[in-house]
């Protein structure tokens, strides 16, 4: 393991010769940054250090910070003499619309827990595309490298024109594009696996039925998603692919290409991840959803692959279909199955659908998870018609809560949460709209929390 010294925070001997010094007792001495984003997981088993008090520090508040100013002294050096090094640090983005909403009722969800934990909030979303030309600050990828985990709310996508239109005029006409920040953090983290659980809570009146759970694991970086694409086709690449027989139809017309690229490390490790998975939580099966009667390269690839990983597990069986069966499939027979498996785009869309069996987009969580770094969020988006009305179901934010708990290792507070959020539904006194209720979105929250507490 590397370490990377970045910044000066704390004394430490980080030449392994010595293990860790005490900071704690030479703490204005030579001071520096442990960890990076590759080796963080590492940061948390470093003993904790006397470290510099924050300057108006965000800890637990469930208040975004929102001056600059603030986002600016958090970025810096947060740090004063004499206080203690929280155990995590999680990066909380809440985004555009009921993004803001649903996050901010996850804090108070956190504030009940209390993590030992240091929340820093930064900036995503629309918002900074209009005034920055960028949804996505440098300053916001800096930030979240310096945490375990983040937490994103939702966020706006509007089309190109559109997209152009609301830009601030001195960045009009720059050449600046609009692209997903979700799409783009998945790449960037190599956040490979897109773990979506389809849980059927008992009592939930939108189950469509009762004894359905489960989980849609989705590769997150490659597929239709890899973002190769043409319009128009470079003449070059035309005449290239012009040597395939089926090509010769297409050639020279007005056409686009998106590129669905699979790779075998990628189709590797996101089985691989769906088989540990099943095998931590002893489920029965595996089934790899792909199309390779047509897709004979990439899904025929994916299967292959999964084929070969299956070897390492015996005691899961694996079931091959393909993704337009599936979709029927899980309208038929959802209980069947435990883990579901496939490539970008088909995750997409089966993981919506999966969702719906179970309470829609409301329940929805999702954890894009690398070998690094991972986000959670809901999988809803920023919701403009509800925006400002708190209105949201939370549950989908409060259970990619859980999913980040259990990724942190807190598993305790992770499973006394899920029964918090079981509680809740069951007892349906405190429900949103979608579940037929009255309650607004931080009502679910704030009873989740008691819930929480009372166990
Ligand atoms: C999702 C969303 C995203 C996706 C969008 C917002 C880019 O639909 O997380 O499922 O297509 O992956
Ligand atoms: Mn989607």
């Amino acid at each position: 393991m590397s370490l990377e010294v970045l910044d000066a925070w704390c004394s430490l001997d980080i030449t392994g010769a010595s293990g860790a010094s005490d900071p704690g007792s030479n703490p204005g001495a030579s001071v520096f940054r442990i960890f990076t984003w590759k080796n963080k997981r590492s940061y948390a088993a470093f003993p904790r250090c006397a470290l510099p008090k924050v300057k108006g520090r965000v800890f637990n508040t469930g208040k975004p910070p929102v001056s600059e100013e603030r986002q600016h002294s958090l970025n810096r050096s947060p740090y004063q003499h004499g206080d203690t090094l929280p155990k995590y640090k999680i990066a909380v983005l809440p985004g555009d619309g009921v993004g803001k909403e649903v996050i901010e009722a996850a804090m108070i969800v956190l504030d009940e827990i209390a993590l030992d934990a240091e929340y820093l909030y930064g900036d995503i979303g629309w918002e900074f595309w209009k005034k920055e030309g960028n949804p996505l600050p440098e300053r916001t990828i800096e930030l979240m490298k310096e945490t375990d985990a983040a937490l994103f709310g939702a966020i706006t996508s509007k089309p190109k024109e559109e997209a152009q239109k609301e830009l601030a005029p001195e960045l009009r006409g720059k050449g600046l594009e609009y692209y997903s920040p979700i799409v783009k953090l998945r790449q960037l983290f190599d956040l490979y696996a897109n773990v979506r659980p389809a849980k059927a809570y008992p009592g939930n009146p939108l189950n469509y039925r009762d004894n359905i759970n489960i989980t849609v694991f989705r590769e997150n970086t490659e597929g239709l998603y890899s973002g190769v694409e043409y319009y128009p086709v470079p003449e070059e690449l035309d005449e290239l692919l012009s040597s395939h027989p089926r090509y010769a139809k297409f050639k020279g017309k007005d056409k686009a290409i998106s590129l669905r690229i699979i790779s075998e490390k990628g189709a590797e490790r996101i089985v691989r991840a769906a088989f540990d998975f099943a095998r931590k939580n002893g489920l029965k099966n595996v089934t790899v959803v792909e199309k390779p009667n047509v897709l004979r390269e990439t899904s025929g690839l994916f299967v292959r692959v999964a084929r070969k990983v299956h070897e390492d597990y015996p005691e899961i069986e694996m079931w091959e279909t393909n993704i337009d069966a599936q979709a029927m499939w899980l309208v038929k027979n959802p209980e069947n199955y435990d883990v579901l498996v496939t490539s970008n785009l088909f995750g997409d869309i089966i993981s919506d659908l999966a969702s719906q069996l179970v309470g829609g987009l409301g329940f929805a969580a999702s954890g894009n998870i690398g070998d690094d770094y991972a986000v959670f969020e809901p999988v809803h988006g920023s919701a403009p018609k509800y925006a400002g009305q708190y209105k949201v179901n939370p549950i989908a934010t409060i259970r990619a809560t859980r999913m980040l708990l259990d990724y942190i290792g807190e598993h305790e507070k992770a499973d006394r949460l899920e029964r918090a959020i079981e509680m809740v539904v069951k007892d349906g006194k405190v429900r949103t709209y979608d579940m037929g209720g009255d309650a607004g979105t931080l009502d679910v929250a704030r009873e989740i929390a008691k819930k929480y507490s009372e166990q």
